[in-house]
């Protein structure tokens, strides 16, 4: 059982393969935060809820023992506000008195099989016998709100989750401030976090820092997940490396504004909150109402960050991507983009479809452009209607033409957003994300539409089932070209105000799912700018996510590096551009390690280049199973080494595996031996490229010597190991 209840010791223990997580019910019904780590038989750790030594001044709690009780040096399971935990709180809530003070204590507990799902909102699944769930009830008994603490238990997924539901159980109104998704309290502070930092065209480079007393992290304001930061963090103790050494890693399932933070304390231990950013947040609750926050996914492992993202990685397969192209293979697409931008027509596109087709590829998606009256960024988003001189007779006989040339379609959108020069809203300027008495701000001369509204989704919704339920599209690229400011939704009175950045999100998620129950059968991929909303909840509805707008493969390098942390191969978008700074293989090299496609105009091609491009769709199908099911090795970072990049990917049943090296820079004399990783050492290997024949111990202990092979700037290889008997 991976979730037991011990009554001689009061504690919950909560097992995966590579973690255990204890939970005491203390006397006055505090809750206690005894352990996360590495798996230990125990269901109980005395010393942690011993009195720590004390900060000058720490309050305690008289009703317990000769000293009393000190929240604020004790590990708390949930930290409160005001209630003498003076370290960051998971939870305030503000009653009808107008304080603060909040303090909830265990009121009883319920152990089922499965998952529940959350209300509105993704999260991660589990089929029979994947999971259980633990759900333990608090009160706070002044306010009369209650709190449930849910964790969710993979236990041979080395996965946990967290999330929390605050209920006003009292006769007054009151206002939620904060509702964190997860607090953690660790006995010591000698870690670094490690955090993805980012900007369009720059997303997700990896951070490293060690804590430091005080408070440190990373959140989002801008309404989005964003390119800034992503919702993951990790505290990987201080000497870990990529493949050794202990790593606590948490990933929100969230695509709004949210809070990572490492508190550490004066008794140098270390507390870790992560939620909904509380800036800009609130929530109101009448009586009998209730509010949901999103979950988090917890990893502990003791391998290092390459464990931690191989478990990340199989979970987001297995326990994340869902629906029709979760297992069956997603067409080879070519995005119109990069290779036309605004100026095409149904000619164009046909062209396109079918020099593509001659390459193998199989599904042509038609880029921004294709609506109202769009040549530029300057106009008609919300304008959801064909534009016939683009593409004369709509759509219809535009498909048919593509589909004739052996190819599939599909379509972009931008549905949460709208143009000032547009005929919505020239029609509902209110709809607009606005408050009353100032003009709002725009980026690429755009406004952000306001979802949260049920009217303004249903419109969008009709727009898009027009579209959707008449024409045979296969693929939809779903776009959000700017961050929200200006927060505010026209429908919403004053007291609810601070609710609108998560009910937009909530309406986003609504509209997501209209789209993929209605249109199961549509593959659908999630882009931000890039990769500005690259999050596990987008990853609900989208099984891919376009990485970034930057598709050079050498600045690609640090961008997909970073990525894979914490999200595998099968969901990065990654394509071969007509990027000049490298040759075409090595696009191709650096795509393969993604959902691999093309974006750029398939007609101007060199002959060389129309060969290896079919060279590479002939790999793409040969390794497709072994890329997105595989086990990603991080060998060389380029975060670390300025000369080149290398990493490999081994087939969970190790008869595969695939290395591929880039060299960034040239560097004279290098004499380069690299080590394999994730074989197994008593079955012998072919490469692939040489022939040559030897055991997985050699490969990982001696190592292959790459001196001399694609030594360039810009050049790169991938060697293929194939297991023999
Ligand atoms: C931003 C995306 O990242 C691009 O791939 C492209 O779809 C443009 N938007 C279109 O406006």
């Amino acid at each position: 059982m991976p979730i037991t209840f011990d009554a001689q010791h009061n504690t919950f223990k909560l097992d995966t393969v590579s973690s255990s997580y204890i939970i005491k019910i203390y006397e006055e019904g505090y809750l206690l935060n005894l352990y996360y780590g590495a798996p230990i038989p125990d269901a109980y750790v005395p010393h942690r809820e011993k009195r720590w030594p004390s900060a000058s001044f720490s309050l305690a709690n008289p009703r317990i023992g000769e000293n009393g009780f000190t929240p604020d040096t004790t590990p708390m399971e949930y930290g409160c506000n005001g209630a003498a935990d003076f370290r960051i709180s998971a939870l305030a809530v503000r009653n009808a008195n107008g304080d603060s003070v909040t303090d909830i204590r265990y009121t009883g507990h319920k152990i089922t099989a499965g998952k529940p799902e959350i209300p509105g909102m993704p999260s991660s699944y589990a089929a029979d016998g994947e999971a259980e769930t633990l759900e333990i009830y608090t009160l706070d008994a002044v306010t009369g709100v209650k709190v449930t603490l849910y964790y969710t238990v993979f236990a041979a997924s080395g996965v946990m989750t967290r999330r929390v539901r605050v209920e006003n159980a009292g006769a007054a109104a009151c206002e939620l401030e904060r509702a964190l998704s997860l607090c953690v309290d660790l006995p010591c502070m000698d870690y670094d976090l490690i955090t993805l930092h980012g900007r369009h065209n720059r997303e997700r480079y990896m951070e490293r820092r060690p804590l430091a007393h005080g408070l440190q992290g990373v959140e989002s304001k801008r309404g989005v997940s964003s390119h800034s930061q992503n919702p993951f963090a990790a505290l990987a103790a201080r000497g870990a490396t990529e493949e050794y050494g202990e790593v606590y890693a948490f990933n929100f399932v969230y695509s709004g504004n949210f809070s990572a933070l490492a508190e550490c304390d004066h008794n140098a231990t270390t507390r870790f909150v992560m939620g909904i950013n509380p800036t800009d947040f609130g929530w109101h609750l009448e009586p009998g109402e209730f509010f949901d926050a999103p979950e988090v996914l917890m990893v502990y492992t003791n391998e290092g960050l390459g464990g931690m993202s191989r478990c990340f990685h199989r979970f987001c397969n297995e326990h994340i991507i869902r629906g029709r192209w979760k297992n069956e293979k997603r067409p080879l697409l070519i995005n119109s983009w990069e290779a036309a931008y605004f100026d095409f027509d149904t000619d164009k596109l046909v062209a396109f479809a079918h020099e593509a087709k001659q390459l193998g590829i199989e599904l042509l998606v038609m880029d921004d452009g294709w609506f109202g009256v769009r040549n530029s960024d300057n106009c008609s988003l919300g304008d959801w209607y064909v534009n016939e001189d683009k593409l004369p007779g709509g759509l219809a006989p535009l498909i048919e033409r593509v589909n004739a040339e052996g190819l599939k379609f599909g379509i972009w959108y931008e549905p949460e957003m709208i143009s000032p020069d547009s005929d919505l809203y020239r029609a509902h300027p209110d709809w607009c994300v606005h408050v009353a008495g100032r003009e709002p701000m725009q980026g690429r001369r755009q406004y952000v539409l306001d979802v949260s509204r049920a009217d303004v989704r249903d419109n969008i919704w009709q727009q898009m089932y027009a579209v959707l339920s008449t024409n045979k599209i296969d693929y939809i690229k779903w776009d959000f070209n700017r961050n929200i400011s200006d927060a505010g939704s026209a429908l919403l009175p004053p007291e609810r105000k601070k609710e609108f950045f998560h009910r937009f999100i909530l309406g986003t998620y609504d509209l997501m799912n209209r789209l993929v129950t209605t249109f199961p059968d549509i593959l659908f991929e999630n882009c931000s700018g890039g990769g500005g909303r690259f999050d596990p909840a987008m990853l609900c509805y989208s099984p891919q996510i376009w990485t970034s707008d930057n598709t050079d493969p050498i600045e690609r390098l640090p961008i997909q590096f970073g990525t894979s942390l914490c999200y595998p191969a099968s969901v990065m978008g990654a394509h071969v551009s007509a990027c000049p700074r490298t040759g075409f293989a090595t696009r191709g090299n650096v795509a393969m390690w993604g959902t691999f496609g093309y974006e750029l105009d398939p007609r101007k091609l060199t002959a060389e280049e129309r060969e290896t491009a079919k060279a590479q769709v002939a790999e793409y199908h040969a390794s497709y199973d072994l890329i997105r099911r595989g086990d990603l090795y991080r060998l060389i970072s380029p975060f670390e080494d300025p000369h080149r990049a290398v990493w490999e990917i081994v087939s969970p049943e190790k008869d595969r595996a695939m290395l591929t090296l880039v060299t960034m820079r040239r560097q004279l004399h290098a004499h380069l031996i690299v080590r394999l990783r994730g074989l197994d050492p008593a079955r012998c290997y072919k490469n692939e490229t040489t022939g040559e024949i030897c055991s997985g111990a050699l490969l990982m202990n001696a190592g292959i010597v790459l001196s001399g092979i694609a030594e360039n700037d810009g050049e790169s290889v991938t060697v293929y190991f194939t297991a023999v008997e």
